[in-house]
């Protein structure tokens, strides 16, 4: 096969999908794999790299698409709204893309590949098993930006994290409170933690309790009934608006103590929860931090601005947009082992692309083949009926069901 690796054209993207040492991997297995020409500078990976791994240069934006058979790409089109249509005029019929392309915000974009007889993979819709962990590039990016959220914190905070016993006083630690506890606000407790602070962390989900403990930090509870709290696949699921107004009453407290704050609360394919209203916000110290990674997804302060710094009250506001890609090295030697892992299950023993539709992972991540929408997830947004065939399976594994116990996946 030939593997197109283009620039990313989106702006302020500085990732690239595959690195070099993911480019030596696939040429040894005998692909041929083509690079725009300077992919790889904005996150430190070299044309010379590249090429020393076995890759071919190409400045020529059209020629690589038209020579690739393949294209991988970070920002795919769907998950670059600013201008990934450029993409789709250059991506022909038969042209097998994988990449972020947020069909669960867009899921039209479905619809333009299956239109042009593309073959689409969203690598956000990897199913949370076990098997597919290798492959996660939500957890692999939710890391960095846990991980850059604390630093962001710090950076603009007026305080210090770390509690100091110097000559000129005593300083007090910091005191930080991360809510919603998956994996970037996991990675945000363990780094607080290790700059010092003083850390608290809050989740809806019960499991999170356990994880929290063991990165030093330590759980908020509130008196809140929680058993429906966890959805399919350890997301959190959809809560009542009653729900989220009685936490919202009982975490301005909690709040009111903070230095800073950091919230990752999502749900997939909905509008993030409102954690922080602006009346919470107007009890917090004065120089506190907000610092909002659900703010792509329509934050969950509801001051936040995305991309705007934003001061109430004495308490700052930040809504950063695509924060990986604010440490562009490590995000994409994450992304591209990702990947990596992913194209040795997509491709046979001979190099060539095998889409086993048997395999969840397939069946979840692809939403355009041969014309049609095969995600089911996808189709259930845009309303589509669900194919014949699938219609029949569904019916027997319904049957099924009955007769078994047995769980039916593997999920975490
Ligand atoms: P996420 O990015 O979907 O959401 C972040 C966190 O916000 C979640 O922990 C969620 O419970 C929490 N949240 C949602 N609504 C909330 C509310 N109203 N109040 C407070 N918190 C709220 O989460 P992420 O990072 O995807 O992780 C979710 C779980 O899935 C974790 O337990 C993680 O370990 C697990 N996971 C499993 C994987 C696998 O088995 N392959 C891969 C990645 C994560």
């Amino acid at each position: 096969m030939t593997i197109g690796i283009p620039k990313e054209i989106c702006p302020g993207e500085l990732r690239v999908a595959l690195i070099p040492s993911n480019v030596a991997v696939l040429v040894k297995k005998g692909q041929t794999v083509i690079v725009e020409s300077g992919a790889g500078l904005a996150s430190g990976y070299t044309d010379e790299e590249y090429e020393t791994a076995g890759a071919s240069i190409e400045s020529n934006r059209k020629k690589l698409f038209k020579a690739a058979e393949v294209i991988i790409q970070v920002q795919s089109p769907g998950s670059n709204t600013k201008n990934g249509k450029k993409d789709l005029t250059l991506l022909k019929k038969g042209h097998l893309v994988i990449g972020m392309m947020d069909p669960l915000a867009n899921p039209e974009i479905a619809l333009e590949y299956a239109k042009k007889g593309i073959t689409a993979l969203s690598l956000e819709l990897m199913p949370r098993i076990t098997r597919a962990q290798s492959m996660d590039i939500l957890s692999s990016m939710a890391t960095i930006s846990g991980y850059k959220a604390v630093l962001i914190a710090a950076e603009k905070s007026p305080r210090m994290f770390p509690m100091l016993m110097t000559a000129a006083g005593t300083v007090k630690p910091a005191r930080v409170l991360i809510m919603g506890v998956g994996v970037a606000g996991l990675q945000a407790c363990a780094t607080a933690k290790r700059l010092g602070a003083v850390v608290e962390a809050y989740d809806v989900r019960p499991a999170a309790r356990e994880q929290i403990l063991s990165v030093g930090a330590k759980p908020v509870v509130l008196d809140l009934d929680t058993e429906a709290a966890e959805g399919k696949g350890g997301y959190a699921a959809k809560q009542s608006d009653e729900f989220l107004a009685k936490q919202r009453e009982l975490m301005a407290n909690v709040l009111a103590q903070q230095d800073v704050v950091i919230t990752t609360a999502a749900v997939p394919g909905a509008k993030s929860p409102i954690l922080v209203t602006a009346e919470m916000v107007s009890q917090m110290k004065n120089g506190a931090i907000i610092v909002d990674l659900a703010a792509e997804r329509g934050g969950n302060c509801d001051l936040t601005k995305l991309n705007e710094v934003v001061v109430e009250n004495g308490v700052t506001i930040l809504g950063p947009e695509n924060v990986p890609s604010s440490a562009p090295y490590h995000a994409s030697q994450m992304f591209g082992k990702n990947v990596e892992n992913f194209l040795k299950l997509l491709l046979d023993e001979e190099g060539k692309v095998a889409l086993d539709f048997e395999d969840e992972i397939f069946q979840d991540t692809c939403i355009a083949y041969e014309g049609d929408v095969p995600a089911e997830r996808i189709r259930g947004i845009l309303g589509l009926e669900k194919p014949a065939e699938a219609e029949a399976a569904t019916e027997t594994d319904a049957t099924k069901e009955t007769e078994t116990t047995e769980p039916a996946t593997e999920e975490k």
